[in-house]
């Protein structure tokens, strides 16, 4: 008989990515698995350095880190989504994972008795085909947004998206199902990326087509309550989330990749109810400086508390410059930090609403805590994201941005108002409801909870 079952997990290495992943292997662990994650040698010196940890290989509650390079330089972008594609893409990185399996497989208690990989790096459930390891996909985004991608053949039979150069026509609308919401060719969110960057993410999208022939399984970040039609049309895909860590639970370590600021918190007990906005744009997405100054304009205008994460890259190629005064003006009623605790912040009772890129993550994070949003989309899937949360959920109102792309401080302030002034349209309600929705999902008897204690005890009797 075989020790305990140990799982080989694969992010791709973001952190809207891998913080997920992170907290389905400490799940994992509390249930008695061992867990090898992969990750590039510049994120786990993050990480570590984030934990004010030392370089030591188990570093994280029962999670050994083993980190593979991503061939780019200390200095080179990590937000840019071509080159991270590129790298896990590249022969490199599939031929460490085989050499990474059969090293673990030669000894008996680390022998490997599943791969779960992010949906984006098939080449880890190649190599586990390969090997005789079952493996299993993993989806950190929305499963519409898994759908979507899913869809390209068709979109490319519809002339909607050129197959050799990537290029998508803007604003198709289209079904993937009956019952879904109707898609837009806009969801892919691609504007804003350079040619060679856009041909290498349409490349990882067609890579991400090839999942459904490897596994039979892709544990989804999500859950029925808000996305049933879609979980319904991929047969492959099996909701266990949110992935969110259990409250008053110990805390595990959280892989991020920058230090928290936890002052926001004190500053945050100092609040009254249901009044601060909270301003988070994720860990990829960039603004220029007048966007950024609009920003911190409309804020000020509000004349309400506000929490703004200012992360040190937020800006494109340039320090971050308040506007003359401004951090004298607004004092302390304004609180910036760098990187906050985002899931303790959106579960505070001081918070009144998530301005947001609606990365996926900070998506089920402020639906999971009952916050209305003010949505912001950037990239990628996020577009996706926000029209599932103002259109279909109706938790969110958007922000729209005027002519020349600027979000102004007039419908910053405008927006704030609405959202928050009195409840006329239901938002504040259906997102408190959405709460209940989330947590009934992963409580006793919930349908992800239920997924998720099938998928270990598979494992498990498996590895007898
Ligand atoms: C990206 C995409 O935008 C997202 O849609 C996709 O599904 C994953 O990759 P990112 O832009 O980083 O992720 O956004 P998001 O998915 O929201 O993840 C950000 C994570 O960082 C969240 O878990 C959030 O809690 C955390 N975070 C963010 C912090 O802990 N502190 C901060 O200050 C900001």
């Amino acid at each position: 008989m075989m020790g305990k079952p140990h799982a080989v997990a694969v992010p791709f290495p973001g952190q809207g990515h891998v913080l997920p992943l992170m907290e389905l292997s400490h799940r994992l662990v509390d249930r008695g698995f061992g867990i090898t994650m992969v990750c590039s040698e510049f994120d786990k010196a993050r990480i570590l350095a984030a934990l004010k940890k030392e370089d030591d290989q188990r570093c994280i509650e029962g999670i050994s880190l083993v980190a593979v390079s991503d061939g780019m330089g200390t200095d080179d972008d990590r937000g840019d989504v071509g080159r991270l594609s590129k790298f896990v893409m590249g022969a490199d990185f599939e031929r460490f994972l085989e050499n990474l399996m059969r090293q673990l497989n030669e000894r008996e208690e680390e022998k490997v008795s599943c791969v779960i990989a992010d949906v984006c790096c098939s080449a880890a459930l190649s190599v586990a085909k390969k090997l005789g390891i079952p493996g299993f996909g993993f989806c950190p985004a929305a499963v519409a947004d898994l759908a979507l991608c899913l869809h390209i053949p068709k979109l490319v039979e519809s002339g909607f998206i050129a197959d050799d150069t990537g290029n998508i026509v803007e604003d198709q609308t289209f079904r993937i199902t009956p019952t879904m919401p109707e898609m837009s060719t806009s969801y892919f969110g691609l504007n804003g990326l350079s040619a060679s960057s856009k041909r290498t993410v349409f490349l990882l999208m067609d890579e991400v087509c090839r999942v459904p022939t490897l596994t039979d399984r892709i544990l989804c970040n999500s859950f029925r309550g808000i996305e049933s039609p879609a979980l319904d049309s991929i047969p492959q895909a099996v909701p266990i989330g949110p992935l969110l860590p259990p409250k008053r639970a110990v805390t595990k370590a959280v892989p991020h990749f920058w230090a928290e600021d936890s002052s926001c918190l004190t500053w945050l007990d100092q609040q009254q109810d249901r009044s601060v906005i909270y301003v988070s744009f994720g860990s990829f997405s960039v603004l220029n400086q007048a966007q950024f100054e609009e920003i911190a304009a409309g804020l000020e205008q509000s004349g309400r508390p506000f929490l703004w994460v200012v992360r040190p890259n937020l800006m494109t190629g340039s320090a971050v410059v308040y506007p003359e005064n401004f951090l004298d003006r607004v004092g302390e009623r304004g609180k910036i930090v760098s990187w906050a605790p985002q899931q303790k912040v959106l579960a505070h009772r001081a918070v009144a609403c998530f301005l947001s890129h609606c990365g996926w993550n900070s998506t089920l994070e402020g639906l999971s805590n009952g916050v209305p949003f003010l949505c912001w989309p950037f990239m990628g899937d996020q577009f996706l994201n926000k029209n599932y949360i103002c259109e279909v959920w109706k938790i969110g109102l958007e922000l729209k941005a005027e002519e020349k792309g600027i979000i102004t401080r007039e419908e910053i302030q405008r927006k704030i108002e609405e959202l928050l002034c009195d409840d006329r349209q239901g938002i504040r309600t259906r997102a408190l409801k959405m709460k209940e929705t989330a947590e009934e999902a992963v409580g006793g008897g919930g349908t992800s909870r239920k997924n998720f204690d099938d998928f270990v005890e598979e494992i498990k009797r498996e590895n007898l």
